[in-house]
């Protein structure tokens, strides 16, 4: 509530103060029909200048080891914010151990990573720089020497945090680009414009039949959940469908073993995670150290998800279809395998019905790629 109303505060200054920019500022933030208010910390206020700045540093391949690699490298606006590969690839085609989400809608998660470890886009954006098979740098102060040296750079630092060189820290440069990915948010959609924007003929109907069975039959709705006025399409939490399982199934109890250990030592999880695939594969458990969490990731957006295949943690199912047939055997069969999945006995025309729906969730601006994919 409180946070509301200092949001509602700042935003009525930002329009008395910037009357004539008034129309960029809302046009950046104004919530696309079917999505909530994107949340917004107090500690970091949007801007012009801070999202304007956040836009550059994403897209700034200077930031890493051999200048190679930005942040739209694997999150690349014309992909829809994500890579298209099952794994990431980072400086000198290093491979990770995880598939790149999509940036958009990214901003509604209370939890960033598959497994939740950071919980903010602030605190998210840290990780790649440093981490040896993204950016690839030994620390920030490359980031800061080549802000330092650039007009452009220090011009909009000041219009965005009102500093000058020497106080521009790296927590300035993660709340830009955390500033900036506040503004990637798509809601827009045929299901959108079906469901919220009472307009009964914006869904085929085979998704309308798609959407029946998604939230009664086929159990989706359990943890992608749609609300009554709009739809994040996740949870926000963590379960096990057994994606990767089999890769850690023989030799659980070590692997277990060997990452409370290198806890108790400090492990640092990014660099970890990202570069050994059995300790990625226990997912939120690398996290908590809670055995229950052991091979449970979040649950993402379904949002665009018709073009930002292939799909999964592990980037190991490629189409919808195969994540289709994937729910209705069941998921992959193991020991900690959540209990809302279990076979579903979906008749062949009920699984494509659903694949329609999926597509229905796809927002005019990335529309362009579906038609590339059929
Ligand atoms: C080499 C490819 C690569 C680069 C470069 C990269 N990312 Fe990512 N990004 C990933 C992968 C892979 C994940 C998932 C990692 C995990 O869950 O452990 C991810 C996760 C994220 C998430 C979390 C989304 C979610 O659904 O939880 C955000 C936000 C994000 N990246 C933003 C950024 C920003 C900002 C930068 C630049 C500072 C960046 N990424 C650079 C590959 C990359
Ligand atoms: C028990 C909770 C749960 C239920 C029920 C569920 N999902 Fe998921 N969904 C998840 C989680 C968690 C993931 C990520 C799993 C992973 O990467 O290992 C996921 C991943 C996906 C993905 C891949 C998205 C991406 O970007 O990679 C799609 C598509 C999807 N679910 C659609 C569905 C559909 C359709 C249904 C109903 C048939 C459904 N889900 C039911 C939790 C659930």
């Amino acid at each position: 509530m409180k946070n509301r109303f200092v949001l509602i505060v700042f935003w009525a200054a930002v329009a008395l103060l910037l009357i004539p920019l008034e129309v960029a500022v809302f046009a950046g933030q104004k919530v696309p029909l079917g999505l909530p208010p994107v949340p917004i910390p107090s500690d970091n206020p949007q801007n012009v200048a801070k999202i304007a700045l956040g836009k550059r540093l994403f897209m700034d391949k200077r930031f890493s080891a051999d200048s190679t690699v930005s942040c739209a490298t694997c999150h690349d606006p014309d992909k829809a914010f994500t890579d298209g590969l099952p794994i990431a690839e980072g400086i000198k085609k290093k491979k990770g151990t995880r598939n790149s989400p999509t940036v958009i809608n990214a901003a509604y998660y209370t939890s960033q990573f598959w497994d939740g470890r950071v919980p903010s886009l602030e605190e998210q954006a840290k990780g790649p720089f440093v981490n040896p098979v993204e950016h690839g740098l030994k620390d920030f102060s490359p980031i800061l020497k080549v802000i330092k040296s650039d007009k452009e750079y220090l011009s909009l630092f000041k219009k965005a945090f009102g500093i000058n060189a020497e106080k521009i820290g790296i927590e300035h440069v993660v709340k830009a680009i955390a500033s900036f990915e506040r503004t990637i948010v798509s809601g827009n959609s045929p299901f959108d414009r079906y469901m919220y924007g009472g307009e009964k003929g914006a869904m085929s109907e085979a998704a309308i039949r798609g959407l029946k069975l998604y939230r009664t039959k086929a159990r989706c709705q359990d943890c992608h959940p749609i609300g009554q006025t709009s739809a994040i399409f996740t949870d926000n939490k963590f379960h096990n469908l057994g994606v990767g399982f089999s890769i850690i199934e023989p030799r659980l109890m070590e692997i277990v073993e060997k990452v409370k250990k290198a806890k108790e030592k400090g492990l640092k999880l990014d660099e970890t995670i990202l570069q050994k695939q059995d300790i990625s594969e226990l997912g939120r458990f690398v996290v908590t150290l809670n055995i229950e969490d052991i091979g449970r990731f979040k649950t993402p957006t379904l949002r665009n998800v018709a073009v930002t295949a292939p799909y999964m943690h592990d980037g190991s199912v490629e189409t919808l279809e195969d994540v289709i047939e994937l729910y209705d055997q069941g998921g992959e069969d193991n020991p900690m395998l959540d209990s809302g999945i279990r076979p579903l006995g979906l008749t062949e025309q009920e699984k494509a019905d659903l694949v329609e729906f999926l597509k229905a969730l796809t927002s005019p601006e990335y529309a362009g790629l579906l038609k590339d994919k059929k």
